[in-house]
């Protein structure tokens, strides 16, 4: 496994893999690796001859107030785990690098980063657009694989490599959870062992109201959401931030159940943001 650090090295390596006719695959992540983005190595391999992994906390991405300086990090565990799931190279730029001192372009996708997450964290799609778009082009993968856990940051990519013709496939990856059903992230480590018990209750609001739908319950989106709004209210922990039902392809607003929706939920335990969502499929009339 190669492990590489500046640009210029990477974008010769790509070079020549492209001259050989390699097709690479890769995998984003900000580190302190879990078995999600585990699971997202090991899908890079079913598409790629090269699978590469990039490592980087991106700062763009993060607001003033949140924990960019705090984001649990450890390159020696993640190395060892990426030897283990087979990962041909690591990328991880030196921040100066990537963000030299007078940077100052940006990649904003308008319309699909603005709600849900969008509205509580301002600029963080800008910030991961960026920096995707950047890693995009230092890598140049024929394909890039992302969890569906971050649902909206999957959409936020997916309009970006349409929109600016980028020649990159884009994978979306189910949600990998713990057996009780909380999704895997490395902000879960935040959590004290009473904040993680309550967690369980978050994912399973989640979980119920997906069920109920298939059996037949709810009328509209609104009686969903409701569902979820009620649900968590028994548990004092959890201040949700928002509930939403969505349009799983465009984030519009919905009034039926007439297309695929998105049942997308951030919530605060403690200091912890969660994030969580359910895809309901669309019911035939
Ligand atoms: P990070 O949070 O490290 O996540 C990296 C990738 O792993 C993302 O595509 C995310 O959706 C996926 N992932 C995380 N938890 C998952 C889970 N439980 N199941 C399946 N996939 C999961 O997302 C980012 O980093 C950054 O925003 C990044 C795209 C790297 C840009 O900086």
């Amino acid at each position: 496994m190669k492990i590489i650090k500046k640009v210029s090295d990477i974008k010769r390596i790509s070079a020549s893999l492209h001259k050989e006719g390699k097709r690479i695959a890769f995998v984003p992540t900000m580190g302190y690796l879990h078995d999600g983005h585990l699971t997202l190595v090991d899908v890079a391999r079913k598409y790629g001859d090269i699978v590469v992994v990039s490592i980087f906390v991106n700062p763009t991405q993060f607001g003033h107030n949140e924990d960019l300086s705090r984001y649990p990090r450890d390159t020696k565990g993640d190395l060892k785990k990426l030897r283990l799931h087979k990962a041909d190279i690591v990328f991880m730029p030196e921040n100066d690098e990537v963000y030299p001192a007078d940077f100052e372009t940006y990649v904003e996708v308008v319309q699909m980063s603005k709600p849900l997450c969008g509205k509580f964290r301002p600029g963080h799609f800008r910030g991961v657009a960026t920096i995707v778009a950047k890693l995009f082009n230092m890598i140049k993968p024929h394909y890039a694989i992302f969890g569906k856990k971050d649902y909206q940051q999957l959409l936020v990519i997916k309009r970006m490599v349409r929109d600016l013709n980028f020649d990159i496939r884009i994978i979306g990856v189910d949600t990998i959870r713990e057996d009780d059903l909380l999704a895997m992230s490395s902000r879960n480590s935040y959590l004290s062992r009473g904040e993680r018990g309550v967690a369980t209750h978050f994912a399973e609001s989640l979980y119920l109201a997906e069920r109920m739908y298939r059996s037949g319950k709810f009328n509209k989106p609104s009686d969903i959401v409701k569902f979820v709004k009620n649900y968590l209210k028994k548990y004092r922990d959890i201040k949700v931030q928002y509930v939403e039902l969505l349009d799983a392809e465009n984030l519009t607003e919905r009034k039926d159940f007439k297309r695929d929706t998105v049942l997308a939920s951030a919530v605060f335990i403690g200091k912890t943001r969660l994030i969580d969502n359910r895809i309901l499929k669309k019911r035939c009339p």
